[in-house]
């Protein structure tokens, strides 16, 4: 019985209004991820229109101790939006929350609702000649609600920082309905624990968040990028220094693209291949100022050639090209469909210290030739924040049945690897279920305590995503 009874689905219905309880097949479209995965089998989606209904539903939820499953765009691919098999429990959408409430470029910040794309939050930024950073391929469907949750990363971090870094203020729903408005847009405040972070990366393990105030910073009208072929991983970290030289201030993005996932991309969607080269790693990077840069990219190509790091590069020059090197970028993680059996295969979130990435990329390619030699082995992604997508597939029919004799010790053996680098496996997709039970090792017990106590404190009756995020005790 993972539903809640049916007395309990007509209070939800009595409290909200008459679009915002789905049940049995209207329910469905919500219990699918990206991947079409289902995250339950029959649920109850409530989905209310505002942060007093959302209250109302926590609370009847509270009374009758029937678990929240929170879900914002349902992007995130770590198992977070997961209904419990073991009790009651609602999926609660947040995607009715769509509201832009205030835009105040004098101030930085755009007032947004929890169940707002990072797309229209960008294009209400930019409309007030500002910028909202966050950026990643799923922007027009992920929601704020959803990368506060996860604390999402993406493309622009390497400038901008995650999403905790463009949050200054949240609203959330406690677990007994109480609306705390936490929306302050205070650049300083030395006024004690700054609670907002819990529930930023909390993973809707402590409450609803509802609302945000985020920032915006300013426009850089003058904004290039470029796909460099790389002589190898070896040329990433003296690249990204050689960017940061000649364009101080401007690298917004620095992502990892290697030939065969370009190659993928190519042959199945609607982009056109910028490059010829057939270098293993390309580098793309965008440069973006309110100053024209031509100057400084020409000088960065020039000192990154002379160097023998670069060995050809296309420069976007017009916004078509712009747009088709950002399609391929974003096309690039195999979560859609087009590549044939790689639900079976690992597919890692993972970040080392930014110094170690080439070492990290390279003992993951070695681990996999060694333990996997059947499957596929590549990485992709933000080596400017040293969060690098490494994937581990089996791509062919033949592959599919030794690998999964192998998968468990691959994974095994590459989060030994992550731990030893002190670094981490979930760098912008959360914990989820997905990592929970493998995350453990990655910090000392005490910080795991820490945060047990935590939850326990604010969700006392455990209502919150259970089971999501923390490592079960023993
Ligand atoms: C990306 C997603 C998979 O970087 O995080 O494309
Ligand atoms: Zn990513």
């Amino acid at each position: 019985m993972t539903v809640p009874a049916d007395h309990i689905v007509d209070e939800f219905r009595a409290a909200l209004d008459h679009n915002a309880v789905l049940t049995g097949g209207d329910a469905d479209p919500f219990l699918f991820d990206p991947r079409n995965l289902r995250t339950a089998d029959d649920a109850v989606v409530v989905r209310p229109a505002d942060t007093a209904g959302v209250a109302a539903t926590v609370r009847i939820c509270a009374t009758h101790n029937v678990a929240i499953v929170p879900q914002g765009g349902n992007t995130g691919l770590s198992f977070g939006t997961e209904s419990p098999t073991d009790r009651p429990s609602i999926v609660l959408s947040l995607a009715r929350l769509n509201q832009i409430e205030s835009v105040d470029p004098d101030r930085s910040t755009i007032t947004a609702q929890a169940g707002v794309t990072i797309e229209a939050v960008q294009n209400a930024a930019k409309a007030v000649n500002r910028v909202f950073a966050p950026d990643w391929g799923a922007r027009g469907t992920a929601s704020i609600g959803g990368g506060i949750a996860t604390d999402a990363g993406g493309n622009n971090v390497v400038r901008y920082g995650n999403m905790r870094d463009n949050v200054m203020g949240i609203e959330a729903v406690l677990a007994d309905g109480t609306i705390w408005d936490g929306r302050r847009a205070l650049v300083k405040d030395s006024s004690g624990y700054d609670l907002k972070h819990l529930f930023i990366g909390g993973e809707g393990t402590l409450g609803i968040v509802t609302s945000a105030v985020l920032k915006l910073r300013p426009a850089t009208p003058y904004e290039t990028s470029l796909l460099a072929a790389i002589t190898g991983l070896d040329a990433l970290a003296p690249l990204l220094d050689l960017a940061q030289q000649h364009a101080p201030g401007t690298v917004t993005a620095f992502e990892l693209m290697p030939l065969v996932a370009i190659d993928r991309v190519v042959n199945v969607f609607d982009v056109v291949k910028p490059l010829d080269a057939d270098t293993e790693y390309f580098a793309l990077v965008k440069l973006a100022s309110s100053n024209p840069i031509d100057g400084q990219i020409a000088a960065f190509l020039e000192a990154g050639a002379e160097a023998s790091l670069i060995v050809d590069a296309a420069v976007a020059g017009t916004p078509e090209q712009e747009a088709n090197l950002w399609a391929i970028r974003d096309h690039i993680p195999p979560t859609s469909a087009y590549i044939e059996h790689q639900h079976h295969g690992l597919k890692l979130d993972t970040a080392v210290p930014v110094d170690k990435v080439k070492e990290f990329v390279q003992s993951v390619l070695d681990a996999a030739a060694k333990i996997a030699p059947m499957a596929l082995a590549y990485g992709f992604g933000h080596v400017g924040d040293g969060n690098l997508h490494m994937m581990i597939l089996p791509i062919t029919d033949e592959a599919v049945e030794p690998w999964l004799e192998v998968r468990d010790a691959i994974t095994t053996e590459i989060d030994r690897r992550v731990f030893e680098l002190d670094g981490t496996l979930s760098a912008e997709h959360g914990v989820g279920l997905l990592l929970r039970d493998r995350i453990g090792p990655q910090k000392p017990d005490i910080e795991w305590e820490m945060m047990r106590t935590v939850k326990r404190a604010l969700d006392p009756q455990n209502l919150f995503n259970p089971g999501k995020l923390i490592p079960l005790v023993g």
